[in-house]
């Protein structure tokens, strides 16, 4: 591993491999915390022009855990706000001997460029780019879920709302293929779940109760207003009476499913207040689990490129 850009063509032996990884940095309990020198004297960059309060603290973390130095910087208050293209800071932020940089970027493909123009031996992390690929919360949304269910592949998956714009769930959808679940439902209403999606390898719903049947994972989705186009907007409360989970709703999936949401969650939108935090929600034992994989990736990359 060295970058990583997408759960995209990752394959099931090194997808469980981070898994596998994963779970040696999780926490037995709170005071459990453990630091270990892995990444001593290296320098991780935190780049963000794009909000977030989940990966970048969980990247920050996982960095600190490993002994890193980390840099935050965020994307409006560097000096592409004065002009600088990405590329120089890129290599602006190189020559001060930085080892790894975790980029979150609007436009899909940022990471990818990074990648593409990055010195040899300095690995990018995809922190989440337009609405193409946010690999790291697909690994810790299959984590979550084969932590709870092991036999994955035998899983029945539904994944609610804005599909469309939306990059956790072309990485879940990716992560749980590499796993070997056949059974992937994307539910919504058409203009989020555009019927072309069955591309990605999935079955695509348009009535929450069939998509949702005896379903074993229900993961919400929130609108992403900032990835939308006027005509796209839908109400907030018009979407929660089509398509929102609330303890009714819940029921049409298996009465064990587990319900995640990658964050951040709109309450009375797309999930309501009582089931978010509710008995079958893992929503933050994802957050939790964020770090374990982060750690994972970042030691397994670091190990790559001493190799
Ligand atoms: N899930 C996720 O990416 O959350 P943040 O935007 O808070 O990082």
């Amino acid at each position: 591993l060295r970058h990583l850009l997408t759960t995209e063509g990752l394959g099931r032996a090194l997808t469980t491999e981070i898994l596998d990884t994963a779970e040696s940095f999780v926490p037995v309990t709170r005071n459990d915390v453990k630091k270990v020198p892995l990444l001593r004297g290296r320098t991780v960059v935190n780049l963000f022009f794009e909000a977030s309060t989940r990966t970048r603290s969980a990247f920050e973390l996982a960095a600190h855990r490993l002994s890193a130095d980390v840099l935050n910087i965020e994307g409006r208050s560097s000096s592409t706000t004065k002009g600088e293209t990405l590329l120089d800071t890129l290599k602006t932020l190189e020559s001060m001997h930085v080892d790894m940089f975790v980029i979150r970027h609007g436009e899909s493909g940022a990471a990818e460029f990074f990648a593409r123009h990055a010195a040899p031996g300095v690995a990018i992390l995809n922190g989440g780019d337009g609405r193409h690929a946010h690999p790291t919360q697909g690994l810790l949304d299959v984590f979550t879920i084969r932590r709870h269910k092991p036999d994955v592949a035998g899983l029945s998956v539904a994944i609610v709302g804005d599909v469309l714009h939306s990059r956790v769930a072309r990485s879940d959808i990716h992560a749980l293929q590499a796993l070997g679940t056949q059974d992937i439902r994307v539910v919504g209403p058409k203009t989020l779940v555009p019927p072309e999606l069955d591309a990605l390898g999935v079955s695509v719903h348009h009535d929450l109760r069939s998509g949702l049947a005896d379903a074993d994972v229900v993961m919400l989705l929130r609108l992403q207003r900032e990835r939308m186009s006027g005509h796209y907007l839908p109400a907030g409360s018009a979407f929660h009476r089509g398509f929102g989970l609330n303890e009714h709703t819940l029921g049409y999936a298996k009465p064990d499913a587990l319900l995640m949401h990658p964050g951040p969650i709109n309450r009375g939108v797309e999930i309501a207040a009582p089931v978010a935090y509710g008995k079958q929600s893992v929503i933050l034992e994802q957050v939790s689990h964020g770090v374990a994989i982060r750690m994972a990736v970042m030691a397994m990359i670091i190990g790559a490129h001493q190799s």
